[in-house]
């Protein structure tokens, strides 16, 4: 289960306790554990433990000022929470419980627990007299009313000779109850089918033709299926990626081989989500020997790849299809005409070609999801976040398929039930 913090990226608050020398512990068993890691310290912070500390634990700069303007430059409040995929407060003092509870942003932690939509987890940690008094609990009653989590306190001996309830969670168990936030359990027993990356259409012995994906668009939706509780397995084109922990996978070259490998995973698969960028065309014929460059001009005749998608869905019409559709014009339109043609069940759509809207090679992308009933925009964030929100709607309308297949209701029925819902 903490192979769930693999590639997560973590911001570690500290705020002015005196448990916040074990904050250096909690970022050594995140990093442990493979996740990214940056810190905020509170003013109050660092009159417990220094900078230096968590910047060479962490292996990142430490953030401490709102104001800095060399660091907005650098990493601005916005940046960091849209960069963060979760927020820990480790230690949390019961100044910082107030004042996250008014929503203040006099700080650069509050600014940013303020400016984020993720996750938000707090290990209180404070005097047990502290912990007790009745300001304390409905700060705290609030905040969890908010969906804000709280890990901890833990009982025993405590820094002022007293015992009782306010040791901040063991940093071992904080990691662990922080890696159950990235499992949502949402695709539990169902196999995913994840394509990935660019395919290579061979000219000659060392040519190819093929485009710029990177892949990591479909290896952070593989990572967030298997995170949603899905058998993942996932055939990728080249790419240089590590396989995410607990997924199956396969490598191919061109398009014939990824349609070969995806035929003969499909038995069982449940849903097949198309991340990969196939090439549409192939040469017709791939020299056995190098071409020389003796011509001024070459002619190579291409020829149509099969769709893979496409013909899943024709072959197992009870799969659910989820295409991408890479575009740098008329995005809605483009997307909708893929929808009908390709006899899908959902395509992701977004921009290529800019470098402003995320896309290829870039670590962030906004997607343009699209159905038959409905459509959301996922905004642009880093691709691990954008995956995991990705997968909870695939899963949401996985099940709205699901159920009225099995009640034998229409599709208007299940429209009137979408209004119903929003
Ligand atoms: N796809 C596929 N097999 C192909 C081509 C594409 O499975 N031979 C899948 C991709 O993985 C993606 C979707 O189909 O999910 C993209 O659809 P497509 O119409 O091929 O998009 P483009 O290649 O962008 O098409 P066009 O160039 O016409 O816009």
């Amino acid at each position: 289960m903490l192979e769930r913090l693999s590639n997560k990226r973590v911001l570690l608050g500290v705020t002015g306790s005196i448990a916040a020398y074990k904050a250096g512990e909690v970022v050594r068993r995140l990093r442990e554990y493979g996740a990214e890691v940056r810190v905020i310290m509170t003013h109050a912070a660092t009159d417990f433990v220094t900078p230096m500390t968590f910047q060479a634990l962490s292996g990142n700069p430490v953030h401490q000022h709102l104001l800095d303007t060399q660091a907005e430059a650098a990493m601005g409040h916005i940046e960091l929470a849209r960069w963060a995929d979760a927020i820990l407060v480790a230690p949390a003092s019961a100044d910082f419980l107030a004042r996250l509870r008014l929503g203040r942003a006099d700080d650069l932690l509050m600014a940013v627990c303020l400016a984020s939509d993720i996750p938000l987890a707090v290990a209180p940690a404070m005097n047990h007299r502290m912990w007790t008094d009745q300001a304390t609990e409905d700060n705290i009653r609030v905040l969890r009313s908010r969906g804000v989590l709280t890990f901890g306190p833990d009982s025993g001996d405590q820094a002022c000779g007293d015992v009782g309830v306010g040791r901040m969670q063991d940093p071992q168990i904080l990691v662990s109850n922080l890696a159950e936030v990235f499992e949502s359990g949402a695709l539990a027993g169902l196999h995913v089918l994840v394509t990935a990356g660019p395919t290579r259409e061979a000219i000659d012995p060392v040519r190819f033709l093929s485009n710029h994906s990177s892949g990591k668009m479909g290896f952070a939706v593989a990572q967030a299926a298997v995170e949603a509780g899905a058998r993942v397995t996932l055939v990728s084109g080249p790419v240089s990626l590590n396989t995410p922990d607990g997924v199956k996978r396969y490598d191919v070259e061109s398009a014939q081989q990824m349609q070969d490998a995806v035929t003969s995973c499909m038995n069982d698969v449940d849903i097949l989500i198309a991340t990969a960028a196939v090439a549409d065309y192939r040469p017709e014929q791939v020299e056995a020997q190098k071409i020389k460059k003796q011509q001024d001009e070459l002619q190579v005749k291409l020829i149509k790849n099969p769709d893979i998608l496409s013909t899943v869905k024709q072959r197992y019409p009870a799969c659910f299809c989820v295409g991408f559709a890479a575009e740098t014009e008329n995005l809605e339109h483009h997307a909708r005409t893929k929808l009908h043609d390709k006899g899908v069940d959902m395509i992701a759509a977004n921009w290529v070609g800019d470098t402003v809207n995320g896309g290829f090679n870039s670590d962030e992308n906004a997607l343009r999801l699209v159905w038959h009933e409905g459509e959301q925009e996922l905004p642009l964030m880093n691709k691990s976040k954008l995956a995991r929100a990705f997968i909870g709607h695939i899963a949401q309308r996985f099940y709205v398929r699901h159920k009225s297949a099995l009640t034998g209701d229409n599709i208007l029925h299940f429209d009137k039930k979408e209004n119903s819902e929003s």
